[in-house]
């Protein structure tokens, strides 16, 4: 997922070290963004930690909110996420920054919400998507330590958007109104993208 920030971000990529970490993301229209990914078998390896390095490098970069491993071209089930909460978007708390593997999601009651999402998939797109409120995941971190966490709001949209990409799913195929779809800058002109308007 992208962060809530329009156009300056990109301006500040010099800054950030050693390029060779960086990975490409596939955009949408690529086949591998469409695959059902295979459950990690092996945790705490050199693998593993070499993929999370690079997704890790590969958000930062990008200013990203999450990152799932098919984005970068691996059919893993692997999404990290999290952010700081900013000044700029106070209703949208900070989320920490976690890394799920093997994920489960398990909605908690029937209430939906729609909210805006962007996809570092889908540059400078934003749509507006329901998403379940609530919810519980679980699943391992990176040592293969099973955790789990209920929560609402904009992180459960995080989850449920990161770990839709794992089922090959980008948020315009859960999307119901197309035209509450579109640019970024023509959506949001003024540059502040409001998550919950
Ligand atoms: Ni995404």
């Amino acid at each position: 997922m992208s962060r809530w920030r329009a156009s300056a971000t990109s301006l500040s990529i010099s800054a950030k070290s050693d390029p060779a970490m960086i990975r490409d993301v596939l955009r949408m229209g690529d086949a591998r963004l469409l695959r059902v990914s295979r459950p990690v078998e092996a945790f705490d390896s050199p693998e593993l930690r070499a993929l999370l390095t690079d997704m890790r490098d590969t958000m930062a970069h990008l200013d990203g909110a999450g990152l799932a491993a098919p984005q970068i071209g691996v059919d893993l089930r692997v999404v990290i996420f999290g952010f700081e909460s900013s000044p700029r978007y106070p209703e949208v708390g900070a989320v920490p920054f976690t890394v799920l593997i093997n994920p489960e999601v398990t909605p908690l009651g029937n209430d939906e919400e729609d909210g805006w999402e962007g996809c570092l998939s889908l540059p400078g797109l934003r749509g507006r998507v329901p998403r379940h409120r609530a919810l519980r995941y679980a699943g391992f971190d990176e040592q293969g330590r099973r955790f789990e966490r209920e929560v609402d709001g904009f992180h459960a949209r995080v989850v449920q958007h990161e770990c839709d990409h794992l089922d090959g799913l980008l948020y315009p195929m859960r999307m119901r109104d197309l035209g509450k779809f579109g640019f970024t800058d023509v959506l949001f002109p003024d540059g502040a993208v409001a998550p919950d308007d």
